[in-house]
């Protein structure tokens, strides 16, 4: 098992990553001092999978944990769904000294770690992350919100976890497009913190697509470690901690323009990090070898590196990226990469240099969609 610790002082909290930790959730959860009710929040997806599991190892440390089911998707990230588990929490009279657990990918740890920051002004919570994603980048860092109509996660809070436990066998059952996903997260870490990251995912891509676990168990390791890293300097994004939106505002133009479902976040990303790359060799002088090599590395996880827009979705595009809330004073503000492996943030590009960057980016209809 491997131990990253996240270091913010007195809230400082450790993830655990390791084959099978999820049947040693008790005694984890036993030594936070924690009070003895609990509920576990996954979805409808994982909680027939892993819910049992997590509540009996809970049961066998002394826990009395309590389930709420929500519906699996982006559309459950929802302040509907957040007033749901707050129902069901008072109808099992949680107290201030009970604890959630948030056992599922982004969106239940996104909800459920809103629930907790809120009801009764902010309960415990011990982040359980069961996707590749999640695993690497949600559960750390203590960003929880949901979505509205207007945007994603523009409702939110800083509730940082006490405790993420990365169970990597429970990424046996994830489909393979979710797993490709996380890997554009995976690929990040790379780009933004670790040129040696970057050539091992180019040796070990191939092991890691297999879920080999002890290719993972390194790699989730290494991201996690970042992650901490950065949280650790600049817990609430004053600065600093904006090298984690690298690819980030083009992607998540994308997502809006398509509406959730078309692209999984980590496709969009990987369109936006391929962008993002383009546009560091325009304006920073990135190697073009080196653009070639993310473009490629993220080719071969299976993922896209290109988009086909018409006119009006271009226009959409980027009225999107001007409205993403990265943005001030109208100006468009991307991470940029010098080299693989170190980035500057908060650069100001101008609107003629991004259309030229988007055309490169651009496959026409005809060409194959
Ligand atoms: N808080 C943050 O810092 C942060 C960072 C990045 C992303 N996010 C958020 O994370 C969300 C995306 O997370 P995600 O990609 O994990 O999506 P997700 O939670 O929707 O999970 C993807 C799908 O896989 C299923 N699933 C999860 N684990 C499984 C398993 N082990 N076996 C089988 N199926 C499983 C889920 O039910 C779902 O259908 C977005 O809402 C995004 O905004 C938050
Ligand atoms: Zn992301």
């Amino acid at each position: 098992m491997r131990v990253v610790r996240v270091p913010l002082g007195e809230r400082a909290y450790s993830i655990r990553i390791g084959e099978g930790l999820l049947s040693g959730l008790g005694q984890d959860c036993e030594r936070l001092g924690l009070g003895r009710h609990c509920t576990i929040i996954s979805d409808s997806n994982v909680a027939p999978l892993y819910a049992r599991r997590a509540a009996q190892s809970l049961e066998r440390a002394g826990f009395e944990p309590r389930e709420i089911t929500i519906p699996a998707g982006e559309t459950a990230k929802c302040l509907a769904r957040v007033s749901d588990c707050y129902h069901e929490l008072a109808r099992h009279r949680a107290g201030r000294d009970s604890f959630i657990v948030a056992l599922g990918g982004g969106v239940v740890g996104d909800l459920a770690g809103f629930v907790a920051a809120t009801y009764l002004r902010g309960l415990a919570l011990v982040q359980v992350p069961t996707t590749l994603l999640a695993q690497v980048d949600s559960s750390v860092g203590g960003k929880v919100g949901v979505n509205l109509k207007a945007g994603k996660n523009l409702v939110g809070a800083f509730h940082q976890p006490r405790l993420v436990v990365c169970d990597l066998a429970t990424l046996e059952t994830l489909p393979p497009r979710e797993l490709r996903a996380g890997f554009a997260e995976v690929i990040k870490y790379g780009i933004i913190a670790d040129a040696r990251l970057f050539r091992r995912l180019e040796r070990d891509l191939d092991p890691l697509l297999r879920r080999d676990g002890g290719a993972l168990a390194a790699v989730v390791a290494r991201c996690c470690a970042i992650k901490a890293a950065v949280v650790g300097h600049d817990e609430t994004e004053q600065g600093r901690r904006a090298v984690l939106n690298f690819g980030h505002t083009v992607g998540h133009a994308l997502e809006a323009v398509f509406g959730y479902g078309k692209y999984l976040h980590g496709e969009a990303i990987a369109v936006g990090q391929v962008f993002a790359a383009r546009l560091s060799a325009r304006l920073l002088g990135l190697p073009e070898g080196d653009v070639d090599r993310i473009r490629s590395l993220f080719e071969r996880a299976g993922l896209p590196t290109s988009v086909c827009l018409s006119p009006h979705q271009r226009e959409n595009v980027s009225r999107a990226m001007r409205l993403d809330k990265k943005t001030s004073a109208g100006e468009i503000r991307f991470v940029l990469a010098e080299r693989i492996g170190q980035v500057v943030w908060g650069r100001a590009v101008a609107a003629s240099v991004i259309r030229e960057v988007f055309d490169l980016l651009l496959r026409k209809p005809s060409g194959g969609g």
